[in-house]
């Protein structure tokens, strides 16, 4: 048996006629850059999120530089970001004009570890990036409290967690995005909402962040000529808004598929002796599993043995971010970032989307299973 890592042939072809109509409109009404079909998307967003404002841009790591610039972000300040995401997360920073400081990510939820938060803070610290890495939040309450105490802004990146939901201290379930100043998603083909190209977003709740990012990703301007600053141009296509609009109202409905087999795969996994599950305390969180992540001491062999039987698996990520060969600049070793260091080595992410099979997710665990008691 074949089973992809993610299905989006048969996610397509659940749609087609929906999908075919709403993208020849586009073309039709030559409405190709933001236009009604964008706003119309940037209204439902908004609203399935629970914010007021939304921001449709050209990819999620324009979301991060434009949110980054919209709060002022720039030279001399620096950034917090966990060691163990995508690099879009820092190289953001970067581009902004910041410096990036990494944090290690904690042992059981791969999260930013927000025990070690403070001890990279300085007096050039200026916001901290929380990424709902993998679909499971981050730890909200704590990074809000530590960002409250030194006075730094949050910047979400969701990019990984359309519809996750956190229970805050005041026991109210809210959507990640509806924390922090400002939130960022990627609407990347492969994501939970995923576009027919790329495309991504900025939330938020402040009125004149939103207007600031606003005219940032559109060259600085309010209308035609109208540039009050220097921005730079990441508007979101009339064709990736017509699509997203159309996902989106099935979004709901494939989070709870994703759910369900994350749930079958747990409680398949968790007899298996030498693989770990995803930990997830259901009191507080409720992750859209935007990845299924295990951890092995065997993971290279796994991957191999998953391979040779048809099961398309990944690594999120082979190298946490600051061993990758772009940060070498920032001279640190693997050892200060000893959970990160050693789960790059063990993390491997089984196929999951919400059209997945319980045949095919059998087919997966019997596989591991088979793996492990050789
Ligand atoms: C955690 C995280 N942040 C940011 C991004 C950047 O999104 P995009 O690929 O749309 O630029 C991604 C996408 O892969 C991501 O996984």
């Amino acid at each position: 048996m074949r089973i992809p890592f993610v299905d989006l042939k048969a996610q397509y072809q659940s749609i087609k006629e929906e999908i075919d109509k709403a993208v020849q409109d586009i073309i039709l009404n030559t409405a190709f850059i933001k236009g009604k079909a964008v706003e119309e998307f940037e209204k439902n967003f908004a609203e399935a999120i629970g914010v007021k404002y939304c921001i449709g841009v050209g990819n999620g790591t324009d979301a991060l530089i434009v949110s980054l610039k919209s709060l002022g972000i720039g030279l001399g300040d620096e950034v917090l970001v966990p060691a163990n995401s995508f690099i879009a997360s820092s190289e953001a920073v970067t581009a902004a004009g910041a410096k990036v400081v990494f944090v290690d990510n904690h042992p059981d939820t791969y999260n930013i570890d927000v025990n070690k938060i403070e001890q990279a803070i300085t007096d050039k610290t200026k916001a901290i990036i929380a990424v709902h890495l993998y679909g499971q939040p981050a730890d909200m309450d704590s990074v809000l409290g530590i960002a409250k105490k030194h006075n730094l802004f949050i910047i979400e990146d969701a990019a990984q967690g359309h519809l996750a939901e956190y229970k805050s201290k005041s026991g109210e379930w809210k959507k990640a995005g509806t924390f922090g100043d400002i939130a960022t998603f990627s609407f990347y083909p492969g994501k939970n909402l995923g576009a027919y190209g790329d495309a991504g977003a900025i939330v938020t709740n402040n009125d004149e962040l939103a207007k600031k990012a606003r005219m940032y990703a559109n060259h600085g301007r309010i209308s035609k000529y109208d540039h009050e600053f220097e921005g730079i141009n990441s508007r979101m296509d009339g064709i990736q808004g017509a699509v997203l609009g159309v996902k989106l109202k099935y979004l709901q409905e494939w989070t709870e598929k994703r759910r369900a087999a994350a749930l079958y795969y747990s409680e398949k996994l968790k007899e298996i002796k030498g693989v770990t599950t995803p930990f997830v305390d259901y009191e507080k969180y409720n992750p859209v599993w935007h990845l299924y992540v295990l951890r092995t001491e065997k993971r290279d062999a796994l991957l191999d043995f998953l391979k040779s039987k048809g099961v398309a698996a990944g690594i999120h990520y082979p190298l946490a971010l600051p061993n990758l060969q772009a940060y070498a600049y920032l001279n640190h070793r693997p050892a200060d970032f000893p959970v990160a260091s050693a789960y790059q080595q063990q993390l491997i992410s089984i196929p999951i989307f919400p059209e997945i099979t319980k045949e095919q997710q059998d087919y997966v665990v019997n596989t591991i299973r088979e793996f492990f008691g050789k």
